[in-house]
């Protein structure tokens, strides 16, 4: 289960101050309690742990089955957002840092971004690989996983032909709306539903993430209880609630104390794609309304040797939200070495994951001392549970601070700003007058 250690801000708020925000959040948790907030018809999520039908995950389980059964060795998973980043973060977290999981395909992730040299290398492994597809699209008219499909689509019906393509081809889209549905009904696309009421960067604990996990050979069975043990801790009102703690403090270190920036500090590079999924939730939740949070994201110890300098004493803008990881999944040794030229011999049989604890923990008090507030969030270790706990714990604590906040955590409205001038500039079809007017202002 996931545990929030506030000890690193002690020294930076007042205690009294400290439990006025507890209130505020308290008051925030009994808003998104009683589903009264904005955006009310987006909290699907707060029960897929617990009512995730069996039948889903079946389903799931059955197309990876006979994907393994046609030798398929590369899943290109096309989406953008919230539409892969959950996938992608649990899959770069449970997967081998250098080698192929054995007995399951290659996931790569497509759709993401319009870089052309992308999408032609995407075709060069396209190209050595007995390849399926998983596009995902909850409205189903996203430009960028639109591109991508359409290549990959087509490269898939020259390869296989037109009805073994429709074979390695899953859909995971609105139930009744959107291009992507229409497609799929009428190539006959395996197809899982988005639920109406999920929005994408909540849509990880749905067919959206819990599909490619599967796929990708990792048990989201224990994902989904993960998530559902993390929920019955977070679905009790409390002071002591880890995720009313975590949103009192960062709304205090924000709002309280003029903190512009949280950094989310992992020590794991497995982890990093946590914190791409992470800046995604809060920063589409919260980002609204000329407030915020700006989230931001380093890696350490190697980011320490390059944004490290900044957050020990450049401009004092930020805290940081520091991931502790228990236990290590696997067990390193430094050894001795009888020349000891380099110097190391002091580090004889101690663990690497000691000397990485110790950074962590000199960091933080190096930090503390520059000037950084370190909240803490703690978990046993990285699997397929504690990923699901994770997955649930910042869910729900997004909900609570941005309700503390006083933000709609459930729209993202200008995410179409870019949207429409790029349709301009493109012309697509319906966009001429914005066109005539982009055009005056290039
Ligand atoms: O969180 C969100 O809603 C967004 O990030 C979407 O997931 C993203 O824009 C992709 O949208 P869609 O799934 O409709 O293609």
């Amino acid at each position: 289960m996931v545990k929030v250690n506030l000890g690193g801000c002690s020294s930076f708020v007042k205690d009294a101050d400290y439990k006025a925000y507890v209130e505020k959040a308290l008051a925030a948790w009994d808003v998104l309690d009683a589903e009264s907030g904005a955006g009310n018809d987006f909290l699907g999520w707060k029960t897929l742990p617990v009512d995730t039908p069996e039948q889903l995950i079946v389903g799931c389980e059955a197309v990876r089955d006979d994907w393994q059964a046609r030798g398929v060795d590369l899943v290109v998973t096309i989406g953008i957002g919230g539409s892969y980043l959950g996938a992608r973060c649990a899959i770069e977290a449970l997967s081998h840092n250098f080698l192929p999981k054995t007995g399951a395909p290659r996931v790569v992730f497509a759709g993401n971004n319009l870089s052309e040299e992308y999408l032609a290398e995407l075709m060069d492994l396209l190209a050595v690989s007995n390849a399926a597809c998983v596009v995902i699209s909850k409205s189903g008219t996203t430009t960028e996983p639109a591109v991508a499909f359409r290549l990959v689509k087509q490269y898939l019906e020259n390869k296989y032909g037109r009805s073994e393509a429709a074979e390695r081809i899953v859909a995971i889209t609105d139930a009744k709306r959107g291009a992507l549905k229409t497609l799929a009904t009428q190539e006959g696309y395996r197809t899982f539903i988005v639920p109406d009421n999920v929005g994408g960067r909540f849509s990880v604990l749905t067919p959206v993430g819990l599909l490619p996990i599967a796929l990708a050979g990792f048990d989201i069975r224990a994902m989904l209880r993960g998530a559902a043990d993390e929920r019955a801790a977070m679905i009790v009102k409390s002071a002591d609630n880890e995720a009313v703690k975590y949103a009192a403090m960062r709304n205090l270190l924000h709002t309280g104390c003029g903190k512009a920036v949280e950094v989310f500090v992992t020590y794991n590079p497995k982890l990093t794609y946590l914190a791409e999924w992470w800046k995604q939730l809060y920063g589409e939740s919260e980002g609204k309304d000329g407030k915020g949070i700006f989230p931001a994201s380093v890696t350490n110890t190697a980011d320490l040797h390059s944004m490290g300098q900044f957050i020990q004493e450049g401009s004092r803008v930020m805290f940081e939200t520091v991931i502790t990881v228990e236990n290590s999944n696997r067990k390193v040794v430094i050894t001795s070495d009888p020349q000891n030229l380099d110097q190391l011999n002091y580090l004889a049989d101690q663990r690497v994951e000691h000397c990485n604890a110790m950074a962590q923990l000199g960091t933080k008090i190096a930090h503390i001392d520059g000037g950084v507030p370190q909240l803490e969030i703690g978990v046993e270790k990285i699997d397929e549970y504690n990923l699901g706990a994770i997955f649930y714990f910042f869910e729900f604590a997004c909900g609570v601070s941005a309700y503390t906040l006083g933000v709609n955590p459930f729209n993202q409205p200008g995410v179409e700003a870019y949207k429409k001038n790029m349709f301009a500039l493109l012309r697509k079809p319906g966009f001429e007058a914005q066109t005539e007017e982009i055009l005056k202002r290039i």
